[in-house]
């Protein structure tokens, strides 16, 4: 028997759907002034510690979700505990907030919004949860590297501290992971429709993220503000300004 050209023709497999279908959003999100922020070294500890306290929240919800639904057909295929990023944020806090003092405070609107949202999808549609999974793992395993190279060079925490979030302990070969990752989005039964749906809910995701950093340019703003207007009192007045860009403070 021959199978119907139709069925064949129109079956795009989910990775593929979501990468292309994700591709504006990547792009955006990656151009975020936070990201540029970090990569003209004006984002200090303290602005680094309220992403990752964002985070906090944001890993502590889908994973929490994505445990509750592990049996979830629209789960199970991804479900991976090595990819789990709360105890490594929790490491990485406990060195750019030692005290605590973020913790106790209250998570900011974009986080809210964020955690709302998953919480909305582990009560009522855990079929969309693996979009969030997709944004945020394949981005940790991808871009990730990027971002700790940029970290470490703007924040310099000392060896073995504050880059725990970039550190996956449990994954020998991260390219190897991320083609049984998309095989596994691949092996989820999805309808055209519920395609659409999870790559409507990814954009979602990015969005999400896009918010939390943009809530964070004003403090990478107030850093540089503070650089500039600190510098003319540690510089002699006659020597006519900086000759060199400023380096970041540290807090
Ligand atoms: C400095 C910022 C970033 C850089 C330089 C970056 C870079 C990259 C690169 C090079 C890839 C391709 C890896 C590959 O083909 O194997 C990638 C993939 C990806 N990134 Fe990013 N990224 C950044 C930020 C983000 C952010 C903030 C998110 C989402 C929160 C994200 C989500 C993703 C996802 C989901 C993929 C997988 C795409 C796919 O293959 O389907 N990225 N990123």
């Amino acid at each position: 028997m021959t199978q119907p050209r139709a069925a064949v023709a129109t079956t795009t497999p989910l990775s593929r759907s979501l990468r292309e279908g994700t591709r504006h959003a990547h792009r955006v999100v990656e151009s975020a002034s936070f990201i540029q922020g970090l990569l003209r070294g004006v984002v200090d500890r303290r602005a680094y510690a309220r992403l990752l306290e964002s985070l906090l929240h944001v890993y502590t919800a889908l994973e929490r979700a994505l445990e509750r639904h592990r049996e979830h057909p629209g789960v199970r295929p991804i479900y991976a505990p090595a990819l789990a990023r709360r105890d490594a944020l929790l490491a990485d806090l406990a060195f750019y907030d030692p005290t605590g003092a973020l913790r106790r405070g209250s998570p900011s609107p974009a986080t809210l919004d964020y955690v709302a949202r998953l919480r909305t999808l582990d009560e009522r549609a855990p079929q969309l949860l693996a979009a969030h999974a997709y944004t945020r793992y394949l981005g940790d395993l991808s871009g990730g590297r990027v971002l700790r190279t940029l970290v470490a060079r703007v924040l310099q925490p000392p060896p073995d501290h504050g880059l725990e979030f970039y550190r996956f302990p449990a994954i020998a070969d991260a390219a190897e992971f991320k083609r049984r990752f998309r095989a596994g989005l691949d092996a989820i039964e999805s309808s055209p429709t519920r395609a659409r749906a999870i790559v409507e809910e990814a954009n979602r995701a990015f969005a999400h993220n896009h918010a939390l950093f943009r809530e964070l340019e004003g403090s990478a703003l107030r850093t540089l503000l503070r650089l500039l207007r600190s510098y003319p009192s540690r510089q002699p007045l006659d020597r006519g300004g900086p000759a060199h860009a400023p380096t970041p403070v540290r807090t």
